[in-house]
């Protein structure tokens, strides 16, 4: 069978990479897709609210530790440059968990800065640097924003029969934030570091 011969100028224009298209949106933010995972509409619905405000929350949190991560100063620099780093990481794959569990009950997950900032209850710090001190007491009224909308929900999530997003708010975001919140906490602790009182 012959060839089929195709010229230059059509072999450029096939490899060219298609870029600025747009479309409207395959699935608007707050609508839901039904998941066959036995689950009613309005307990997914709920669920899904209730997890884009932490999702939203979580976020905020973990960038806060990555600014502390990047403008801590004094004696303590280097473990809490690399205690704020480590807490970032746990906070970032808690938003990965978070965001997915939202997909995959139909929903759609916050993602960006600025619907982060619109949605998050955790306090705007300023822009500029601040003391050890008052890094840690907004870190630890941030985890505790979290922690006080975590139980309400995973209440609300067992009432309704969402024992996954229960599972999810008790074992990774209740748990994980607890422990780091010992972590932080014992830094505003007054203690001497030479001679016993
Ligand atoms: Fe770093």
């Amino acid at each position: 069978m012959a060839k089929r011969s195709i010229d230059a100028g059509t072999i450029s224009n096939k490899s060219k990479a298609l870029t600025r298209q747009q479309a409207s949106e395959i699935q608007p933010f707050g609508h839901l897709v039904p998941r066959p995972i036995a689950l009613g509409e309005s307990v997914c619905t709920k669920s899904v609210e209730n997890l884009n405000q932490i999702l939203a929350d979580t976020i905020t949190l973990r960038d806060l530790y990555k600014k502390h991560h990047w403008q801590v100063a004094g004696p303590t620099f280097y473990q809490l440059h690399l205690l704020f780093d480590k807490h970032y990481d746990e906070q970032n794959e808690l938003v990965d968990t978070i965001a997915e569990r939202i997909r995959l009950l139909g929903g759609v997950s916050v993602a960006m800065a600025h619907d982060v900032a619109e949605t998050t209850s955790i306090p705007r710090p300023p822009k500029g640097r601040e003391e050890v001190p008052v890094q840690i007491s907004r870190l630890l009224h941030a985890h505790e924003i979290i922690l006080k909308e975590a139980r309400t929900m995973a209440r609300q999530a067992t009432e309704a029969g969402d024992d996954g997003t229960n599972d999810l708010l008790v074992s990774d975001v209740i748990r994980g934030n607890e422990l780091q919140v010992w972590f932080v906490a014992e830094h505003v602790v007054e203690m001497p570091l030479v001679q016993a009182v």
